[in-house]
């Protein structure tokens, strides 16, 4: 199926449909500026001293602290980054009553600077920072301009509210994340590799028939989707939504 049918095919479902779930990736937010993990430029394909992705782990938060806030302010950390398309159709989509739920499993906070309300963060959120110690709240900018690690006044490590590899997402979150797409009449997934659980293990809780991937490169679960388009998610939702 060429791009421009499978893109009308979508724009019909879209407009069938009146409680759709959105579920994305890191992807959604390349058009941003921001890196994904695994494409070829991602974070996780860099030359970097430690493996990449070992940085992002709670083991390695602790042994190595102060290098993981070196990495963290500069490939987590986007302070000028804008909605882009696909974050504003999603926020139009809301608007309009048809899009229940935005999960995401970006920090960013994008999806709600862009207009969403109901937003599910499954790996939490860069904008949300506590105290390890006594749960002080501070802000983006506390940990983004502080330098080495930040410290709270009580003198607590000051984390950030994302889950790191061995640590568990919140039993909210994910509660609220099933339940929606378990009620959802249609179930979009875009910009995920859909290689990380227990996230990508969700789309197995929907059960309508309108199950759909849009993602620039192909992934292991493409045959699960009844339409899948390799595409930009930002062009893609422009012409459908
Ligand atoms: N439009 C559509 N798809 C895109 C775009 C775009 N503009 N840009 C990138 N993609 C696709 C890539 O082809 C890739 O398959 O988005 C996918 C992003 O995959 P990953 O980089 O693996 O990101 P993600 O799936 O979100 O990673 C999941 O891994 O390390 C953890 O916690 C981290 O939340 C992250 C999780």
């Amino acid at each position: 199926m060429i791009l421009q049918d499978s893109v009308l095919k979508l724009k019909n479902m879209i407009s069938e449909s009146r409680n759709i779930v959105f579920f994305g990736g890191a992807g959604v937010s390349t058009e941003s500026g921001i890196k994904d993990f695994r494409s070829a430029d991602g974070i996780y394909m860099m030359d970097y001293k430690f493996p990449p992705e070992s940085v992002l782990s709670h083991t390695f938060f602790k042994k190595h602290t102060e290098e993981f806030f070196d990495f963290y302010r500069k490939y987590l950390c986007f302070p000028d980054a804008k909605p882009n398309m696909a974050h504003i159709k999603l926020a139009e989509l809301e608007n309009q009553g048809k899009l229940k739920a935005v999960i995401t499993q970006n920090v960013d906070g994008l999806h709600q600077l862009a207009g969403s309300n109901t937003v599910y963060e499954l790996h939490g959120s860069a904008l949300r920072n506590y105290c390890t110690k006594c749960g002080k709240f501070y802000d983006f900018d506390f940990v983004y301009k502080s330098n080495g690690v930040p410290k709270c006044e009580c003198g607590g490590i000051v984390k950030p509210d994302v889950v790191l590899y061995e640590e568990g997402l919140d039993n909210d979150t994910v509660e609220n994340a099933v339940n929606a797409i378990a009620n959802a009449d249609m179930l979009i997934v875009a910009g995920t590799s859909l290689t990380v659980y227990p996230a990508a293990g969700f789309i197995r809780y929907f059960s309508g028939d309108k199950l759909v991937l849009i993602n620039k490169d192909s992934t292991a679960m493409d045959e699960k989707f009844g339409l899948v388009i390799h595409g930009k998610i930002g062009e893609v939702l422009k012409e459908t939504v």
